[in-house]
């Protein structure tokens, strides 16, 4: 068994970043600029937008982080992502998810300008995958198919399997893979023998946001996990994913830990993305 070093792959990429980012300062004579949007002060929001933050800064990228109080309205938050489309200082824009409930996440998302979309959520981006046309991919999905590479597994031919259909990780991978000519099939909470499908995996896909919900029973030996969960232990209270880690671990051939795995590669390829739209838009 492998542990798959997401820690480890992400940061030679946030490396490969911070030296691109120091040439394109000395081209353009200025480094890309993320924005981050949060809204409210959701505990897994804070944590997650502080890192962005950080990589930001471990990468040369200058950024800014937008705090929104919970009850602002859908309207004002809107005109703020305008505000921002129509900022030339401004390379990518994050709005992050999820919004209090009396926000339309859809209507934000289509407010942000396509080709400021570091998260390859708006329509437009989602349809060129969808398509095959030019388009920003979002960042969870592409940092998967990256750790399946450094990992040396090849998604050509085998059989995948995906567990959760959200438009942030379940659709994007399963076209992702299926894109790398793997046979997938996707998986949610209404799925009838989970453990039945999940056993003819070679490679599982686990986005479920349920702890350690993929047991040992549902693995066959040598199956490359990859294990998109980020929750909380409901005995312990420690951070854990959706894969049982202890138990699959010694049947698996390769799996990513959590903390440790797709996480991190998840802000590189928001790095990676930034990058990508500063380069649209001086090009
Ligand atoms: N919430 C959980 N994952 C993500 C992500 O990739 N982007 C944004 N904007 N919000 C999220």
């Amino acid at each position: 068994m492998k542990i798959i070093d997401g820690k480890a792959i992400s940061a030679s990429l946030k490396e490969a970043v911070r030296e691109q980012v120091g040439a394109l300062k000395a081209k353009y004579g200025r480094v890309p600029h993320l924005t981050v949007i949060r809204v409210g002060e959701d505990p897994a929001s804070v944590v997650y937008v502080r890192n962005k933050a950080k990589a930001c800064e471990a990468c040369g990228i200058s950024n800014t982080t937008l705090v929104l109080p919970e009850d602002i309205s859908e309207a004002s938050l809107l005109d703020k992502v305008r505000e921002l489309n129509e900022d030339p200082a401004v390379d990518g824009i994050l709005v992050q998810l999820p919004l209090p409930k009396h926000i339309s996440e859809a209507r934000v998302i289509e407010t942000i300008a396509r080709e400021k979309d570091v998260d390859g959520f708006h329509p437009c981006n989602v349809a060129g995958l969808w398509q095959k046309t030019p388009h920003m991919s979002p960042c969870t999905p592409k940092g998967i198919m990256k750790l399946l590479e450094a990992a040396g597994v090849d998604p050509c031919g085998k059989r995948a399997v995906v567990i959760g259909r959200s438009n942030i990780v379940g659709l994007p991978v399963a076209k992702m893979l299926l894109d790398a000519n793997a046979t997938v099939t996707l998986c949610h909470t209404r799925t009838v023998n989970l453990a039945e499908v999940t056993r003819q995996a070679d490679i599982l896909v686990v986005a479920a946001g349920r702890a350690k919900m993929v047991r040992a029973d549902m693995v066959s030996p040598g199956c490359v996990v990859i294990d998109v969960g980020m929750d909380r232990d409901p005995v312990t209270g420690a951070l854990c994913g959706d894969v049982d880690f202890d138990a699959v671990a010694p049947i698996a051939g390769a799996i990513t830990p959590v903390p440790g795995g797709v996480g991190p590669m998840t802000i590189a390829c928001l790095m990676e993305n930034t990058v990508e739209c500063f380069l649209k838009r001086v090009q």
